[in-house]
């Protein structure tokens, strides 16, 4: 028996070019004969019975749009889960991962496709291992952390984003011959912050992988003042700690699905190099503007790919598998590998190399 009605979910961070995947997955199914039905919000969605059947209309022209027309959240775990308010309470959650069994059968989907990061692909993969759930993984994430794949959806939108406020910074900067610091996602991976970086000529970037030392950044840019450069750029991944230092964190929230909210280096880092250098100096936070919106077009075009391969997954019962991209084509790669491993930024990464060759320091030597 084929593939008669697959589930789909978009979970974790929102990430442009998500529709684009919905997109390409929907239509996909849908002109092979098989049914589509949509789960708002993640697996909060699948937990609390919320879903909808997904006709052809509701993808059409969404490529374009940010965000995910299913909506999504970040902490809702079948395999911890409690209600958000019972949550909120301060109650722990426990497996209710049966749930998600008796739904699909309730609803007769013979497999879930699961687009998300490392945490919706955990999931997945567990419920696939444990439970017998058939589910097809999409990789998704801004960061491009996953060590499963090239690459990602979302990323190159990110980056573009951060390098246009690069570019924005600099008439600013050299206009009123301040050091103008921006802050860009990267929790653990500085990967937008090394690309953005490098495109808009940043003469220092913090990266979490790499910890550095404040006096070095504090030299480069002094020097630069005495060269008769009147400006400086730096640009600094919200994960980026100091040599034996901590990570710089805005708040902490228990029971949040990301208890320790980073921010805030951009500010403190701002100061530090004014009060050592004696350089006006101002700090730019760049948030969600990274995330939301448009999607790039290579960013519709990786998400079309992925969805079409998620899409035939499903259609072909090949389940357990995720599309990768690997060099200039796909790969299929079982979920249990997608998972667990972080791509990180490495010394000798080629763009690292390039970016020391041109002067610009990452503050660690
Ligand atoms: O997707 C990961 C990420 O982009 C991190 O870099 C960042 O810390 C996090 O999302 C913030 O997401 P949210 O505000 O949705 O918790």
């Amino acid at each position: 028996m084929g593939t008669k009605r697959v589930g789909v979910l978009t979970g974790g961070g929102d990430c442009p070019g998500l529709n684009a995947v919905l997109r390409a997955v929907g239509v996909y199914c849908l002109r092979n004969g098989v049914e589509v039905i949509g789960f708002y919000d993640g697996f909060l969605g699948v937990m609390e019975n919320r879903y909808c059947k997904l006709d052809k209309k509701a993808f059409a022209g969404i490529v374009s749009e940010g965000g995910t027309i299913l909506g999504t959240s970040n902490r809702d775990n079948p395999f911890a889960w409690a209600p958000h308010a019972a949550i909120a309470r301060g109650e722990k959650g426990t497996d209710q991962s049966d749930h998600v069994v008796a739904l699909m059968k309730e609803l007769e989907l013979d497999g879930l496709i699961v687009i998300g990061g490392d945490g919706s692909l955990n999931i997945a993969n567990r419920l696939h291992s444990e439970k017998g759930v058939p589910c097809v993984g999409v990789p998704k994430t801004i960061d491009n952390d996953l060590s499963g794949t090239d690459v990602t959806f979302g990323f190159d939108t990110a980056v573009q984003i951060a390098t246009e406020a690069i570019d924005r910074l600099h008439t600013t900067g050299s206009s009123h011959h301040r050091c103008m610091v921006l802050e860009v996602m990267g929790r653990y991976a500085g990967w937008i912050a090394l690309h953005a970086g490098v495109a808009g000529e940043a003469d220092v970037i913090l990266l979490p992988e790499f910890a550095y030392k404040p006096e070095l950044i504090f030299e480069k840019i002094q020097k630069r003042g005495q060269n008769g450069s009147r400006y400086s750029i730096v640009v600094v991944a919200e994960g980026a700690k100091p040599v034996g230092g901590q990570l710089t964190v805005a708040r902490t929230v228990a029971g949040s699905h990301d208890a320790i909210r980073l921010g805030g280096l951009a500010t403190t880092m701002a100061m530090d190099i004014e009060n050592a250098t004696g350089i006006e100096s101002r700090a730019v936070v760049l948030g969600h503007l990274q995330r939301g919106g448009a999607p790039s077009s290579r960013d519709r075009l990786l998400g079309t790919q992925f969805g079409y391969l998620a899409g035939q997954l499903a259609i072909e019962g090949k389940w357990g598998f995720m599309p990768a991209a690997r060099g200039a084509g796909f790969d299929l790669i079982p979920l249990a590998e997608a998972i667990g491993t972080m791509k990180l930024v490495q010394p000798n990464d080629p763009l690292v190399s390039a970016a020391r060759a041109v002067g610009t320091i990452f503050g660690d030597e």
